[in-house]
């Protein structure tokens, strides 16, 4: 094993400082300056402690928070390092224990091959960011497309203008008024679904090789957009309260992004909420350096708890944000009805764009859905499919307590469609364990694959709406049965404890 660094710092014993905020502020000065690089071995608390001449307690007061603020990894048994440059940190778990950061290893394409196993038959699978068909207002739906052909005729069948149909326009802009949103209908554009809102903004503001910025982790299906239109993309790490804006900054100071995509409500997939502050803080930011937000509120109203907070959108004074989302996720997936709200500088290159891409979004659709919300339909399922959801998921986390593995942690999301867990870090790791899992018929998605920079190795996302209770309870006995199969190959598990 290498030998550990030797850490050059002289303390102030006098001084109003405590030692160990001196510490870290010397190991952060050190990093940033370049004399600490990525993967440094630090000294062992205890030594650090000698050579200094301090409590060790100080140390590791000091290492923890540099951990906790995502700049240094520790791994059980091997001792703590200096962590890469974007090291994906974690939300704390609700059990109050702050996910330890890690190494960035090469993203591995297998992993999405992998999860194509969890797609065979008898298999419970977690893996999926879809609802299942018990949460669809299929008789509503079947009704609205009668009305539709008997109202409208073969009108219903024709191009709809590429803007989208004008009172589905104006219904959308009276649903969002009440999520605090304030828009014309000429200000929304009807997309196929929010990803194709995603992929239109990237296509009309980017160019190839400029920068995304994005949470770290996050949205799979964006990571995809960016690597086909080929832009780069750039993963800022998140914390409980969503994306680290001293990290963003320092980003935007050297990299010059063109846009920031954010998921500020029930993120996916660590199901992280920005509170109301950072939320104003994120703006200002991005007022300041003149850099446009994509925000993809798909998840806003999939809450079942908690107070629900305004979307970006709402707080946006200046027109910066651009604001995405659609009626798929909440229960009509494969209607494909999404909008985007933006303002009137980019509407007209997004119309453009949108118009290259499909003409226009299926009529027969836009027009059910406009009945479907001018009827309230949509709301009365909204609330019925989060009654349920808000009861998946107690049973997800009580069968979670059950029947995984001890120091194993997850979030307790108020809304939202997963819970994001990490497994003990001296033991198999996602992927690993994804393999004896699938046999024992369960999977889940790894979350390797939701890194822009091949973190989260010891990841997994669980979609708790996917599946029946009794399946759900199920489900999680096979997972818990796969990981006790594995841990007879870790051998030496119990003695090493966490850091
Ligand atoms: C964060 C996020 N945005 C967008 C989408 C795509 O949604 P839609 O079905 O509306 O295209 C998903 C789907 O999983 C998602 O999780």
């Amino acid at each position: 094993m290498l030998h550990p660094s030797k850490l050059n710092i002289t303390l102030d014993r006098g001084g109003e400082e405590p030692i160990y905020r001196q510490l870290i502020r010397h190991v952060k000065a050190q990093i940033e300056s370049g004399s600490l690089v990525a993967g440094t071995r630090l000294p062992a608390s205890r030594d650090l402690a000698q050579q200094l001449n301090i409590s060790r307690i100080s140390v590791v007061n000091a290492y923890a928070e540099l951990r906790a603020e995502g700049y240094l990894s520790a791994h059980a048994g091997r001792g703590t390092f200096i962590a890469g440059e974007s090291p994906g940190i974690e939300p704390a778990s609700k059990n109050g224990k702050v996910s330890e950061v890690e190494t960035p290893t090469t993203p591995d394409r297998s992993i999405r091959e992998m999860m194509r196993m969890g797609r065979k038959p008898g298999v419970i699978s977690f893996s999926g960011g879809a609802l299942p068909g018990e949460f669809f207002p299929m008789p509503q739906l079947r009704d609205a497309i009668n009305l539709v052909f008997e109202r409208d005729g073969a009108q219903a069948l024709t191009y709809e203008v590429t803007e989208g149909y004008y009172p589905l326009r104006s219904a959308v802009r009276d649903y969002v008024s009440a999520l605090g949103i304030q828009c014309t209908p000429n200000q929304v554009l009807i997309t196929g679904g929010t990803q194709q809102a995603l992929d239109l903004v990237i296509q009309a503001l980017l160019s190839e090789g400029d920068v995304l910025v994005t949470e770290n982790p996050t949205y799979l299906g964006m990571i995809d957009i960016a690597r086909t239109r080929r832009v780069q993309i750039h993963g800022i790490s998140i914390d409980e309260d969503g994306i680290r804006l001293d990290m963003l900054e320092n980003y935007i100071l050297d990299n010059h992004p063109k846009l920031i995509y954010v998921m500020p409500t029930f993120q996916n997939p660590s199901g992280t909420v920005m509170p109301l502050h950072r939320r104003r803080q994120l703006l200002n930011l991005a007022n300041e350096y003149h850099i446009s937000v994509l925000e993809d509120g798909v998840y806003h109203e999939t809450r079942f708890e908690g107070e629900p907070l305004p979307p970006l959108k709402a707080l946006d004074e200046t027109g910066i944000v651009l604001h995405a989302s659609g009626f798929t996720k909440m229960m009509l997936p494969g209607i494909r009805i999404g909008y985007l709200i933006g303002n009137s500088t980019h509407y007209e290159r997004l119309v453009r764009v949108k118009q290259a891409a499909d003409i226009s979004t299926p009529t027969l659709n836009q027009r059910a859905v406009h009945l479907m919300l001018e009827h309230g339909v949509l709301a009365q399922q909204l609330e019925r499919n989060n009654r349920e959801l808000k009861r998946r998921r107690d049973v997800a986390l009580s069968a979670a307590a059950r029947y995984l593995p001890p120091n194993t942690l997850w979030n307790v999301p108020e809304g939202g469609l997963y819970l994001w867990m990490e497994l003990p870090r001296n033991g198999p790791n996602a992927a690993e364990l994804y393999i004896s899992a699938v046999q024992m018929g369960a999977a889940y998605a790894i979350g390797n694959v939701f890194y822009t920079n091949g973190c989260g190795s010891y990841r997994m996302r669980v979609n708790f709406g996917a599946h029946k209770p009794a399946d759900i309870e199920e489900g999680f006995k096979r997972l818990g049965r796969a990981w006790r199969e594995l841990i007879c190959d870790y051998e030496g598990m119990e003695k090493a404890p966490l850091l």
